[in-house]
């Protein structure tokens, strides 16, 4: 895919713990603290030291990992009048100028690697092998919204008009971005969106997830050390509620990239809705309630390994995991029993340890939120399998894995973003009506069927509404560039984040005659 540029940060667990000084350096980088504050025109901006919040470690709440200072309204309002003044010079750059500085970051995310993963476990509590997946991503989206960029952007496009008249179409920023990331992904979504707005041509304001700022704020000084202008992106740390809402209702901004819950990507939606100037161009990609289909054909031992992946990786924090998993009810009592046998030998703990299956969820509010879901379905809803905590988890913000049976996807009000897993077995004659309960929750992000019968897994995938569907293996861990990833409905507007039309819709089409 990299072809002709670097590849990509081809680093995986296994060949880590082979190598002494990355785990020396790893080691050392763990010892380290962080800090985050609004950087502005390439200034930090620390003013105000003494309001900053501490930041500890979702795995153990007594480590200190550093401090964040939230943004002012004053601080918004300078970042956009620059972002803003700054847009026509960033847009008149090159495009090869532009894609090289992108190049250079991923550069820079390979030379820091060890900083790296060490921050995205100890602030976004992720384990060594999902960190090292995190900055391999963060890498893959730099090269290859670079190497997008630079094939379809750089020469303006001949057209021959059907009257012989040539005229040629060239591709334009639009203006000021505003780039609003999650905590699951926090570097990797942080930088993707930011990455691909300026690529495009466009001027940046990102404002990360609360619980991650210290991850962007780092990732925003690699940014400025490879070389991107000081006015063209800016960082601006803060709650969603007021940073977040101070950058998308101002008249200023041309465009808004999200990624995070269906709840605020409509709240955006709204606030767009209301400015009286231009109408902005909104990206979002949201929340998913995702199934798999598993008929009587699958191989049950294949089925068990790809549900065990999609349903607790990550401790079930991906917007791709599986939440539904509807078992055709002859295999039925086979696939449960081999599933509640796999969950015993999960070992959720602290995530530094490569045996750790399943690290700490988010924040004490995401644990309080889906125990009270656990605590629910408890009353109503049989527990087919469960994973006790050891006294590992007792300082962190840990879920044990839990997978109920239910009766139907209705049960289900809200996605359930950790390691919680329903099941729900149906009857051959009852495909159809599965498959339409699933359109009817209006989200529509991944799916899973595992069937050794091509007519029925073609007949599924032809008539459900997914972004991304995934036949005979796991459900998550979309790879840049091969499986582009985005959702419909309620999951999202695309265009898929990593695949070849996403930087299209960051910019404008521009005809001369
Ligand atoms: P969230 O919606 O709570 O927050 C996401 C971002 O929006 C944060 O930066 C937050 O500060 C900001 N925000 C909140 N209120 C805002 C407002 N009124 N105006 C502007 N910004 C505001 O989501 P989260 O909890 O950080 O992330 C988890 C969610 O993200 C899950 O629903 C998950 O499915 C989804 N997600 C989707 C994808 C995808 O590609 N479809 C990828 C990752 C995560
Ligand atoms: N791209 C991420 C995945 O597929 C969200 O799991």
């Amino acid at each position: 895919i990299f072809a002709g540029r670097k590849n990509s940060c081809n680093i995986n667990v296994d060949i880590i713990s082979e190598i002494t000084p990355f785990n020396n350096e790893l080691t050392l980088q763990m010892q380290k603290t962080w800090q985050a504050a609004p950087v502005v025109n390439g200034q930090v901006i620390t003013t105000e030291l003494d309001n900053a919040k501490p930041v500890s470690a979702p795995y153990d709440r007594r480590i200190h990992v550093g401090q964040v200072l939230w943004s002012t309204p004053a601080e918004v309002t300078t970042a956009l009048d620059s972002a803003a003044a700054f847009f026509p010079t960033w847009s008149a750059v090159p495009v090869a100028q532009r894609a090289e500085c992108l190049d250079k970051v991923a550069d820079l995310l390979e030379e820091n690697l060890a900083e790296l993963v060490a921050l995205c476990h100890k602030e976004a509590g992720k384990t060594i092998h999902d960190s090292l997946d995190e900055v391999r991503e963060a890498v893959d989206f730099c090269r290859y919204y670079a190497m997008q960029a630079t094939e379809n952007f750089s020469v303006a496009k001949n057209q021959v008009r059907f009257d012989g008249i040539a005229q040629q179409v060239t591709r334009q920023g639009q203006g000021v971005f505003v780039c609003i990331s999650p905590w699951n992904f926090p570097l990797a979504i942080f930088l993707g969106q930011v990455a691909a707005a300026l690529v495009a041509g466009n001027t940046v304001i990102a404002k990360p997830a609360e619980q991650t700022s210290l991850i962007a704020a780092r990732t925003m000084e690699l940014m400025l050390e490879a070389g991107l202008p000081k006015e063209a992106v800016h960082l601006l740390p803060g709650s969603g509620a007021t940073v977040g809402s101070l950058l998308t209702s101002d008249e200023r901004i041309a465009g808004v990239v999200f990624t995070g819950s269906t709840e605020t990507a409509q709240v955006i939606n709204r606030t767009l809705a209301k400015r009286d100037t231009n109408v902005a161009t909104l990206i979002a990609e949201t929340g998913g309630q995702n199934t798999m289909i598993v008929d009587s054909t699958a191989l049950p031992e294949q089925v068990v390994r790809d549900v065990m992946r999609s349903a607790f990786a990550s401790a079930g924090q991906r917007c791709s995991a599986l939440r539904v998993l509807f078992v055709q009810e002859d295999v039925a009592d086979r696939i449960t029993t081999l599933i509640q046998g796999a969950m015993q030998e999960l070992h959720v703990g602290l995530p530094q340890q490569h045996h750790t299956d399943v690290g700490p969820v988010i924040d004490l509010l995401a644990k309080k939120k889906l125990q009270a879901h656990i605590d629910k379905m408890r009353e109503t809803s049989k527990v087919v399998g469960e994973v006790t905590l050891s006294d590992e988890c007792n300082f962190g913000d840990f879920i044990a894995p839990i997978a109920f049976e239910i009766n139907s996807i209705d049960q289900l009000e809200n996605e359930q973003f950790g390691p919680i897993l329903h099941i729900v077995r149906y009857k051959a004659a009852e495909l159809n009506k599965v498959i339409s309960e699933i359109n009817a929750t209006g989200f529509g992000l991944t799916m899973g069927i595992h069937s050794r019968n091509e007519r029925s897994y073609t007949d599924i995938e032809r008539q459900i509404r997914v972004g991304n569907c995934y036949i005979n293996r796991d459900q998550v861990g979309a790879v840049v560039g091969v499986q582009p990833f985005g959702g419909q409905g309620l999951s999202g507007t695309g265009p898929k984040a990593g695949g070849p039309h996403y930087l299209y819709r960051f910019t404008k089409q521009v005809v001369s005659v």
